[in-house]
């Protein structure tokens, strides 16, 4: 995993899609440690706000380093207090930020063709990701899910012209997988919360497609301590385990994540720290 550290990055610009906006910070440091499927943790708020609790926000584009350091782009809901508060921080404001964190995707070795499924704001985990697979000679194909996918629509466009888009209409998660999935598609990538990813997982199970999930917690302290982000995983050893998605993911291998058992296993089964990949 790449190392964490925590800057103080200057607003750049915003644009707004939909209910989101896209926030660009410049890192002042060195930001070529950022993979696909990390997120940040943003203080959002001043002192005397009531906003107590740091966000996390996936990491969209990023630039490795320029003359004031590498930047990253945000997605920031404007439903969300936290999200509201960052987008209308104006030019130059200075944020506290921690990053790069959590568990990134895995590339494939050789060249192949990718499904990439993403969810509303979480299409922002997959757009790195699918600059690096094109670089490596895969044929990418995104499937966007929700009611707010212009942010994914618009970046996947520039890598890929296999894009299949369900805003404006009610499309089943599970429907949509099961029509894009192809002898073709050796590998699927996903982005979404756990009641979002729950049927892709499902249907994904046992189709000897491999599945790799970044999983949209809620994600408190971001630090291993509040244990809001756990999910039941299984371990090689085929014991299940609560793990927290804030370090030992938010990237998991969808086979071993238990889909069916979301939201029912107690947190108190929060069990040592294993390596789960
Ligand atoms: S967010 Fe608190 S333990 Fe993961």
């Amino acid at each position: 995993m790449s190392q964490a550290g925590q800057w103080t990055a200057t607003v750049m610009a915003r644009r707004d899609t939909g209910d989101y906006a896209v926030v660009t910070l410049s890192a002042g440091t060195d930001t070529s440690t950022a993979r696909p499927g990390q997120f940040v943790s943003v203080k959002v708020a001043g002192p005397d706000s009531a906003l107590l609790l740091r966000r996390a926000m996936w990491i969209g584009e990023a630039t490795a380093s320029g003359r004031e350091g590498g930047t990253i782009e945000v997605v920031a809901d404007l439903r969300e207090p936290g999200g509201a508060w960052l987008a209308a921080q104006p030019q130059s404001a200075r944020v506290d930020v921690i990053g790069p964190l959590g568990r990134p995707f895995s590339l494939p070795r050789d060249p192949t063709t990718c499904l990439l499924i993403g969810f509303e704001t979480a299409t922002a985990a997959l757009v790195k990701l699918a600059e690096d697979l094109v670089s490596r000679g895969c044929r990418v194909r995104f499937l966007l899910l929700g009611q707010n996918v212009a942010y994914g629509a618009l970046t996947a466009r520039r890598f890929s012209s296999e894009i299949m888009d369900s805003s404006g209409r009610i499309t089943s998660p599970r429907d949509a997988t099961l029509s894009q999935l192809d002898d073709s598609v050796e590998v699927v990538y996903s982005a979404g919360t756990t009641e979002q990813l729950q049927p892709v997982g499902q249907i994904l199970m046992g189709k000897g497609v491999a599945h790799q999930a970044a999983v949209e917690t809620p994600l408190v302290c971001g630090s291993r301590t509040c244990t809001l982000c756990a999910l039941p995983v299984r371990g090689r050893d085929g014991v299940t385990r609560m793990v927290r998605a804030c370090t030992e993911g938010p990237v998991f291998q969808g086979d071993f994540v238990r889909w069916d058992d979301l939201g029912t296993v107690p947190g108190d089964c929060l069990g040592a720290s294993e390596e789960i990949r």
